[in-house]
């Protein structure tokens, strides 16, 4: 009989080449320059499929293309849709890079590149687990114990906008009974995790406007409105000095977490000390009364991520600066609205803004956050896959990034969701060399080649 975890053991070499050839590709989504690439990314997931010996199809959209391709289906089994993105993040400031984060390098049992881990490391891992059972086919799809449906898009780290309207026109053909995605991570090495809960975000650009140009600081200062200390005052009145978001109604909606998950959080390895220095910092701050674990994982938080103005050069240059600007978001929990957040953000704002300024809010994109209960049958032999592939059982954590489909998944596939996440807290992601452990890219291929196994001995219903 056909055994797909030898077939992944012969094929290791050739695998984790796949996975530097896509390395290769500069997917970058939020970059327009890079539209090129993200098609060629979309191309080359398409290609993969051909050569799995599905017939995957390529579906523009408004916006970067949906890769979509599944296997037969298998009466008797439950249907699984997995998930993941070939776009990635800018990698700027690329002067912070030891190797070029488009030139795939190996160090230290690591892969080092942009997308790594996020997304197209872990992504690869269930393209892989499943071509290990389809090399056991009669090379046109079947081998698989189930049927696997593969939604890879190309919007991810932009907000997933197209992917949306997608899902919603094509409930039939997605139609499942989980979704596996591994866009996450483990708690720690050797310590796996299913992840039962995400954040949702919001997020915004504001620009200020003050005069129509740039003005000596010293003729006119005192007497306009200075854009960027009208800015600075903006962004400090949106967080308290207690760590608690200003926003009118912001926590509303929050729900207070249970003492048994409170439990949960705290039965876990983790301490404080260890963290901050793994970051260089001298010692943590945040909303007062809630633990290291619990802010970054249920509860909301708020972060400039960009802030400009006036002169950024060498020396001094005295000038009142005409405009300012500032790109920031709200990691949101689970029954907190993203448009019920703007919507305070914007009264909220308006109220602070002062005479001689002009202020624009662009929404570029929001998802609400989610939290599944943390067991059931399929979490159970996701459980057991893991355990298998990583020779530790898995523990059950929330984690605090967001993946905006997933409660649209959840909502209209009316499907249980599984988070898998192979990658590590110190990955890098979204910043300079960003990495995968390579080891983890093999035991996470296996994990979902036993995975296919597990899902498919459940049966129907
Ligand atoms: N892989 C992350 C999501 C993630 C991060 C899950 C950390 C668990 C822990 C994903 O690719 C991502 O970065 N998403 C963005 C979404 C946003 C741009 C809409 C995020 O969270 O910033
Ligand atoms: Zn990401």
């Amino acid at each position: 009989m056909h055994d797909p975890i030898a077939h992944l053991n012969a094929d290791k070499s050739a695998r984790q080449e796949r996975l530097m050839e896509l390395l290769r590709i500069a997917s970058v989504s939020a970059d327009s320059r890079h539209a090129g690439d993200v098609k060629l990314a979309a191309e080359w997931v398409a290609e993969r499929f051909r050569s799995m010996g599905l017939v995957p199809e390529v579906v523009p959209t408004a916006g970067n293309p949906i890769v979509y391709a599944e296997s037969p289906p298998v009466p008797g089994a439950p249907v699984a849709l997995v998930y993941g993105h070939y776009d990635v993040q800018p990698p700027e400031p690329l002067e912070l890079w030891t190797t070029p984060p488009f030139e795939p390098t190996l160090r230290d049992g690591n892969v080092y590149a942009r997308g790594a881990t996020d997304d197209k490391g872990q992504m690869l891992t269930h393209l892989e687990g499943a071509a290990a059972w389809l090399a056991g086919g009669n090379g046109a799809g079947d081998g698989l114990p189930l049927q696997v449906k593969f939604l890879i898009e190309g919007e991810e780290e932009v907000g997933s906008a197209n992917l949306e309207p997608f899902v919603q026109e094509n409930k039939d053909r997605l139609a499942c009974d989980v979704v596996v995605i591994s866009d996450s991570s483990q708690f720690s090495p050797g310590m796996p995790a299913i992840t039962y809960g995400l954040r949702g975000i919001t997020y915004y650009e504001l620009r200020i406007r003050g005069p129509q140009r740039d003005l000596h600081s010293g003729s006119f200062g005192g007497a306009v409105t200075n854009p960027a200390v009208t800015l600075a005052k903006m962004l400090a009145a949106i967080m308290g000095d207690d760590g608690r978001v200003q926003l009118p109604g912001f926590y509303n909606d929050v729900k207070p977490l249970t003492d048994g998950e409170r439990a949960e959080f705290a039965s876990l390895p983790f301490e404080d000390a260890v963290f901050a220095e793994s970051l260089g910092v001298d010692g943590l701050t945040g909303e007062a009364g809630y633990t290291t674990l619990e802010r970054r994982w249920a509860r909301p938080s708020f972060d400039v991520c960009g802030l400009w103005s006036g002169y950024q050069g060498e020396g001094a240059k005295t000038v009142l600066p005409a405009e300012a600007g500032a790109k920031f978001s709200f990691r949101l929990v689970p029954d907190q609205d993203p448009e019920a957040v703007t919507a305070s953000l914007e009264s909220f704002l308006e109220s602070l803004k002062p005479r001689g300024i002009e202020m624009q809010l662009i929404d570029h994109h929001g998802a609400p956050g989610v939290a599944f209960p943390p067991d059931g049958p399929f979490i159970s032999a996701a459980s057991r896959a893991i355990e298998e592939a990583f020779d530790a059982k898995p523990v059950k954590i929330r984690e605090g990034g967001s993946i905006p489909i997933v409660n649209t998944f959840a909502d209209q596939l009316g499907a249980e969701v599984l988070l898998l996440g192979w990658g590590l807290d110190d990955d890098n992601t979204h910043s300079p060399n960003e990495k995968f452990c390579l080891a983890d890219f093999h035991r996470g291929a296996a994990a979902s080649a036993l995975l296919w196994r597990e899902l498919a001995s459940l049966g129907q219903g």
